[in-house]
């Protein structure tokens, strides 16, 4: 990548996707500036930061200037801002796989519309039409709230008619979707980037481990994947990264049932399940979303190894933990919370057996997972 006179982006939201995408921007010379609607960052010190609501008019109209591009690494900002900012400064990813991206039953809508294949879904506005979602769902089905959320968060899972009004009113009265509940035999997602000449770079297929629905785990390449079902994935994220004309990393996370693979959500930017590429793959998903904004070639996006990720949830592994040998600690500068993503492991080996003894092992380390069994399962199933 041409390194002077140093290309100048702009990020909208300011956490650790934004902190790892200005640490792959640094060594090729590229400048963020980061726009936070809070006054705490763990960005600080990797570029401007501008801090305003996201909602602020003035800002959106003035926060391109100057830059080569603007990107964002938060879902929830307003598509109107968006919408703003790209009236005035280069954007990517456009603006439209946002909005789909915000709202649970215009993605479901849009994957049906390219013929991908979804779990079944009823729009839910109030009780009535929850009980009709219901009878043509049957039991159990998972209600959603249509916007605004993440890790799990705005879901309740419904098993009787008797338990449809309270799971209602836990969900807060906001339109929402209901889906039939999905039973997978795993979960895998999908990252690749599209530029502006609509060249497509895939990584390997990641096999994601999800306890109480946030990601604890990542394996890539996700094993087990046949030569069918990788042309299908693949084939799937051609056909929504054309319709998106989209610029950009994306993930797109899928239920495998039966061979096959339902579309369950996108993510219109880097991605938790992408974390992995940092250590194993030649060029990260940090780089690679850089490079697709930026215009420039896109560099090798090949796995090295076996790698595993390990998320750290609400916890910081014990001040002794050393990392070891192809084992990489990444931190976020963030103070520990029940819940919160404070930083995340990668670990790299040869072959899946080694991968498993080392992931294994570092679940034994005070601190790194309160998941730890359902890591281990995960591990004896998969990597054996
Ligand atoms: N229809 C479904 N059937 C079974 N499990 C589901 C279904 N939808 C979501 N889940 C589980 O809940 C997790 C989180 O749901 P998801 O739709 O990805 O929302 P988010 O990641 O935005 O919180 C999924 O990774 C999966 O483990
Ligand atoms: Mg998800």
């Amino acid at each position: 990548m041409v390194a002077a006179p140093g290309f100048k982006v702009g990020i909208l939201g300011a956490g650790q996707l934004g902190r790892m995408l200005a640490q792959a921007g640094r060594p090729l010379g590229v400048n963020c500036k980061f726009w936070s609607d809070r006054e705490e960052s763990c960005c600080a010190g990797l570029g401007e930061i501008v801090a305003s609501r996201y909602e602020d008019e003035l800002l959106a109209r003035r926060f391109g200037s100057g830059l080569d591009v603007v990107t964002f690494e938060f879902e929830n900002i307003p598509a109107e801002t968006l919408r703003t900012l790209s009236e005035h400064a280069r954007t990517a990813p456009p603006p439209l796989a946002l909005e789909v991206s915000q709202d649970r039953l215009k993605e479901k809508e849009l994957f049906r519309s390219l013929g991908m294949q979804t779990a079944p879904f009823v729009a839910v506005s109030d009780l009535p039409s929850a009980h009709a979602a219901a009878n043509a769902l049957g039991f159990p089905l998972i209600l959603k709230t249509r916007r605004l959320g993440y890790d799990g968060k705005g879901q309740a899972l419904v098993n009787s008619s008797s338990e449809i009004e309270t799971a209602m009113a836990t969900l807060g009265g906001v339109d929402l979707i209901a889906e039939g509940f999905v039973r997978f035999s795993r979960e895998i997602s999908m990252l690749a980037a599209r530029n502006g000449t609509g060249k497509i770079a895939f990584y390997d297929p990641v096999l994601n481990l999800h306890a109480g629905g946030i990601l604890r785990c990542s394996i890539a390449p996700a094993p087990q994947i046949s030569a069918e079902q990788l042309s299908a994935l693949r084939e799937n994220t051609v056909r929504l990264l054309n319709a998106l004309n989209y610029i950009g990393v994306i993930a797109i996370e899928f239920f495998e049932v039966g061979g096959g693979y339902l579309a369950n959500e996108f993510a219109p930017r880097v991605h938790n399940s992408g974390h992995w590429t940092i250590d194993g793959a030649k060029t990260s998903q940090f780089e690679t979303h850089l490079r697709a904004i930026l215009g420039q070639p896109f560099a090798p996006t090949t796995t090295l190894g076996r790698n595993a990720m390990l998320n750290l949830i609400g916890a910081l592994p014990a001040p002794d933990f050393s990392a070891g040998q192809s084992v990489y600690l990444h931190l976020y500068g963030k103070t520990p919370r029940p819940g919160r993503k404070v930083g995340h492991i990668n670990i790299r080996a040869p072959q899946y057996s080694d991968l498993s003894m080392k992931v294994q092992e570092l679940c034994t380390v005070p601190g790194v997972s309160d998941a730890s069994a359902e890591i281990e399962s995960f591990c004896a199933r998969y990597l054996a």
